[in-house]
C-alpha cells in the first residue's frame, strides 16, 4: 500500500506545480491531505474534485517572498516560520510523508517534517538558475533541502541538474516528468470543437493558440510579434496573469495596438477546457525566453494532436523531438518563430504527421501511471518496506489530524 502523504503548498492560484499535486492526489492509493497557506481558486478546485486540504496561517512575510527577492525579505519572513512549522508538525504526524510542492512550503515542511519525526520529499517543479531567482531564492531551498530532505523529485533532467549546479546533494534527486490522462483530450467530439470555434467568432481563420500564465519569461510578447508578421493569422492567448503579472498583461495588449494586430489577437484569460481548445488550433506555441523547468502545456498540445512549436530549452528538450514531434525554435526569437508557423501553414500534410507522432510519445511517455509509479519509486527509497496487512483507504480518506 502507498504511504499517507501531507502535501504543502503555499500557493491560492492553479499553476502548473499545482495541477501536477492534483493529479498526484486523485491517483494516490493512500490517504492524503494537502495543507494550504491561502485559500483561492486552488484550494477551490482541491473541494471540487474532493481532496481534503486544511489551511495554515502564513503571515504576509513568508507569503510575500517574491522570486527576485533578496536576503531581507527571507529574514523578514523567518521570524513567521516556528509557528507555522509547528502547526504543520502537529498535521504532519498523522501522515507517513511530508510532501512539499514549492519552495516556500519547502522552507517550511522542512522543521515541520523534522518536528514531526517524518521524511521530507521536495518535488521540485522550478529551474533554480539566474534567470528564475535571485541569489537567496536559490540558495535557500537548496540549503534546507540538503539538511532537511529525504528525497528529491525534480520534474526534468533540466531541473535537476539546475538543483545540483546550485549545490543541491545528486544522491537526493530523482526524476519524475508529469504524468497526464488521456481520456480528457479524447473526450469531445469534433463538432463540439467546431462548435467551440463558432462562438468564439474564430470561424474559418487559422488560429496559433498559446497556453499558460500571462508572465514576461513565458513569452506572450514573442509570440504576439511572430503572429503579427504572418498575414492571416489569428493569436489565441489563454491564461491568466497569475501570481501578480497584471502590469506585463497591459503590455501586451499595448503591444497589440502598437503592432496594429488587436483583431488578430484573442485574449481569453484563465480557462477550465484547455483540452478542447488546444483541440481547435492549427498549431499550438510555446515561447518561453527561459529555460522551461518541465512545460505541462507542451504535452497537452502532443495529446490533443495539433501541431507543436516549442522554444528549445529546458525540460522542451526532454519532450519535444525536433522535426518529429514538433519544431523547436530558438528561445525569444521572433524570426525563427515566424518561419516555423508559416512552415505548419504551408504543409499541412508534414504538420499533421508530426501531430500524429507527437500525440503516440505522450500517451507513451507522460502517462498518469507512469508518473505514479516514479513517486512511487522515489518515497519507496527513503521508506522501509511496508508490512503486509489489509488494505485500507482511498483518495480523501484522511488519517486522524490533530491540532
Ligand atoms: N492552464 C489552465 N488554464 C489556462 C492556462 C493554463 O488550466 O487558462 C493550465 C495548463 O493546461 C497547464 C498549466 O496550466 O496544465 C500550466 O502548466 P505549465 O507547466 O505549462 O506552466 P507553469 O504555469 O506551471 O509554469
Ligand atoms: C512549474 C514549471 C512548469 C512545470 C510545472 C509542473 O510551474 O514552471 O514548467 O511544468 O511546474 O511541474
Amino acid at each position: 500500500m502507498d504511504p499517507s502523504i501531507l502535501f504543502v503548498d503555499h500557493a491560492s492560484d492553479v499553476g502548473g506545480a499545482e495541477l501536477s499535486l492534483l493529479d498526484t492526489a486523485m491517483h494516490w492509493a493512500a490517504p492524503l491531505h494537502v495543507a494550504l497557506m491561502q485559500p483561492g481558486p486552488f484550494r477551490d478546485l482541491l473541494r471540487d474534485q474532493g481532496v481534503p486540504s486544511t489551511l495554515v496561517e502564513a503571515g504576509e512575510a513568508v507569503l510575500g517572498v517574491r522570486r527576485g527577492g533578496g536576503w531581507d525579505q527571507g529574514l523578514r519572513a523567518a521570524a513567521g516560520i516556528p509557528r507555522l512549522a509547528h502547526q504543520l508538525a502537529r498535521l504532519a504526524k498523522g501522515y507517513d510523508v511530508v510532501y512539499a510542492n514549492t519552495q516556500k512550503s519547502l522552507i517550511v515542511g522542512g522543521p515541520a517534517a523534522w518536528l514531526a519525526g517524518r521524511p521530507l520529499v521536495w518535488h521540485l517543479h522550478d529551474i533554480l538558475s539566474a534567470e528564475h531567482f535571485s541569489a537567496m531564492n536559490r540558495r535557500l531551498p537548496v540549503l534546507v533541502a540538503n539538511r532537511f530532505c529525504a528525497r528529491v523529485i525534480a520534474n526534468s533532467a533540466a531541473t535537476a541538474e539546475a538543483f545540483v549546479r546550485e549545490g543541491g546533494d545528486p544522491d537526493l534527486v530523482g526524476v519524475v516528468p508529469n504524468g497526464f490522462s488521456r481520456a480528457p483530450f479524447e473526450r469531445d467530439s469534433d463538432e463540439e470543437v467546431a462548435e467551440l470555434r463558432r462562438r468564439l467568432g474564430l470561424e474559418g481563420k487559422p488560429l496559433a493558440g498559446m497556453f499558460g500564465r500571462l508572465a514576461p519569461w513565458k513569452g506572450q510578447h514573442v509570440f504576439i510579434r511572430a503572429v503579427a508578421a504572418v498575414p492571416g493569422l489569428h493569436a489565441v492567448i489563454v491564461g491568466g496573469a497569475l501570481f501578480g503579472e497584471q502590469v506585463y498583461e497591459e503590455e501586451l495588449k499595448l503591444l497589440c495596438a502598437e503592432l496594429g494586430v488587436r483583431d488578430r489577437v484573442h485574449f481569453l484569460g484563465f480557462r477550465r477546457d484547455i483540452p478542447r481548445l488546444m483541440r481547435m488550433m492549427t498549431l499550438i506555441v510555446h515561447a518561453s525566453t527561459a529555460a522551461e523547468p518541465f512545460g505541462r502545456v507542451l504535452v497537452e498540445a502532443m495529446l490533443a494532436g495539433s501541431p507543436l512549436i516549442a522554444s528549445r530549452a529546458g525540460g522542451a528538450l526532454e519532450i519535444v523531438e525536433d522535426g518529429v514531434t514538433g519544431r523547436l525554435v530558438a528561445p525569444g526569437s521572433v524570426a525563427e518563430l515566424r518561419a516555423a508557423m508559416a512552415r505548419i501553414l504551408a504543409e499541412p500534410g508534414e504538420a499533421a504527421a508530426m501531430a500524429d507522432r507527437a500525440r503516440r510519445a505522450a500517451v507513451a511517455n507522460f502517462s498518469t501511471e507512469v508518473m505514479i509509479d516514479g513517486i512511487r519509486r522515489e518515497i519507496g527509497r527513503i521508506l522501509p518496506a511496508p508490512e503486509p496487512g489489509p488494505l485500507a483507504g482511498g483518495r480523501g480518506s484522511s488519517t486522524a489530524i490533530s491540532g
